[in-house]
């Protein structure tokens, strides 16, 4: 943990970043790779000199490292400003090749990124969209009913690998099969998943996986892995003369972030080093701490009295992604609390619109949400409890004592 810590020079500031669903922080390697591109002469790519020929190898090695970390060819890969940006972009690509009336299944678990822009397209070319419920008692996808809304019209099943509001891991190879079994895509948003677990496209049978190396401990930069087949196939918006460009690559657009492509190498190797240079074996270590900071945080978050805890309880069933209200204390003011106290954590929505609206939180100014990464220690998950119970206690005694104005005459 020493180590870990001491390889992210932000974590020296003393707050708690319970901030990761909404970015990670990042290690000295990733820093420095970003520096070293600039620092050493950056140059655009397609050029005879060195420093062009050093960012050919640069994309070539970023394309390797997106391949490995999603069990994809460096051909599958596309790189692009965010996931929302790819997702937008695909989609519309996908849209082209459908006619009216197909359909496409949306989840309320999701990040508005991954039904945004299926609404978009549904829009311009008169497709339909269904959308899979959640379980309003623990905040989990209802699999079951997504399933029930596959049909033979069905062309695109879209759902998140994990919430990135309430933690809640779904079964992806499960909706994988149902979605091919009715002949439609697989197309999964793996953004709050891959801090978290491998975000592996082969192994968990989808076509497309997104995901953003800003939430791993890299720079801000979207990655998508799209099925070779798939992105050779779809229309894409290509300046002249680069419309040869082969596979995933078709997807990009202008000129890259350089420098953000070497920061994305950096962390997806600083991850393999927490497994010895094994992806797998890394992945592995990070969820057996993060699965021990979340039995400490489920335990002490749900003793607290006035404190609701909206997820499930089982450690194995999600991340370390809590969220949680306050009775008789607005998320914003719990947040400005805990950062009062210099733990940072998120109120609000997050852009999991459907499923705050689902909870019946949206009009309540949605919930706080208290994430951990594997740099979060077992002392900072009881800093945050210990918070909580100080601003819950003094809610419950806020509620005992009427204001003056409010006392009886
Ligand atoms: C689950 C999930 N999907 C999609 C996104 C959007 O990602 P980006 O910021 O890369 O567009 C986020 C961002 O918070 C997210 O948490």
């Amino acid at each position: 943990m020493e180590h870990v810590r001491s390889r992210f020079p932000a974590l020296a500031r003393g707050a708690a970043f319970l901030d990761g669903p909404g970015g990670s922080q990042a290690p000295e390697e990733v820093i420095e790779a970003i520096a070293g591109h600039l620092r050493r002469g950056t140059a655009n790519d397609g050029g005879v000199f060195a420093t062009s020929r050093e960012t050919i190898e640069l994309i070539a090695a970023a394309r390797r490292a997106g391949g490995a970390l999603t069990g994809s060819a460096p051909e599958e890969i596309a790189f692009g400003a965010n996931m929302t940006t790819l997702n937008f972009l695909l989609a519309h690509a996908v849209a082209r090749t459908l006619a009216p009336g197909d359909e496409i299944v949306v989840t309320e678990l999701d990040h508005d990124a991954n039904v945004a822009p299926w609404l978009r397209v549904a829009e311009d070319h008169g497709l339909v969209v269904r959308t899979a419920p959640v379980r309003a008692e623990d905040a989990t996808l209802d699999v079951d009913a997504l399933e029930g809304l596959l049909g033979d019209r069905t062309r695109v099943v879209a759902f998140t690998l994990a919430s990135n509001a309430v933690g809640s891991l779904t079964d992806a190879r499960r909706i994988a099969e149902a979605a091919h079994a009715a002949g439609a895509l697989a197309w999964g948003d793996a953004v709050h998943y891959a801090p978290h677990r491998r975000p592996d496209r082969a192994a968990l049978g989808l076509d497309v996986l997104l995901c953003s190396p800003y939430k791993f401990f890299g720079p801000h930069l979207g990655v998508a892995a799209i099925r070779r087949n798939l992105a050779e196939s779809w229309p894409a918006d290509r300046v002249r003369p680069a419309s040869e460009t082969p596979a995933g690559h078709r997807f990009e657009t202008g000129t890259p972030s350089f420098e953000a492509l070497a920061g994305t190498v950096a962390a997806i190797d600083y991850i393999a080093g927490l497994g010895g240079g094994d992806l797998d074996a890394a992945y592995a270590r990070i969820r057996e701490h993060e699965e021990s900071l979340s039995r400490d945080v489920l335990e002490r978050l749900t003793a607290i009295d006035g404190v609701t805890l909206h997820g499930v309880d089982d450690p194995a069933a999600r991340t370390p992604t809590f969220c949680f209200t306050v009775d008789g204390t607005s998320p914003r003011a719990v947040a400005e609390q805990l950062a009062e106290r210099d733990v940072f954590v998120w109120d609000g929505n997050y852009y999991a619109l459907s499923l705050m609206e689902a909870l019946g939180l949206e009009e309540h100014g949605g919930a706080v949400r208290a994430g951990f990464l594997h740099y979060n220690t077992a002392a900072e998950a009881a800093r945050l409890c210990d918070a909580v119970e100080e601003i819950a206690a003094a809610g419950r005694r806020g509620a005992r004592s009427p204001r003056r104005d409010e006392a009886p005459a």
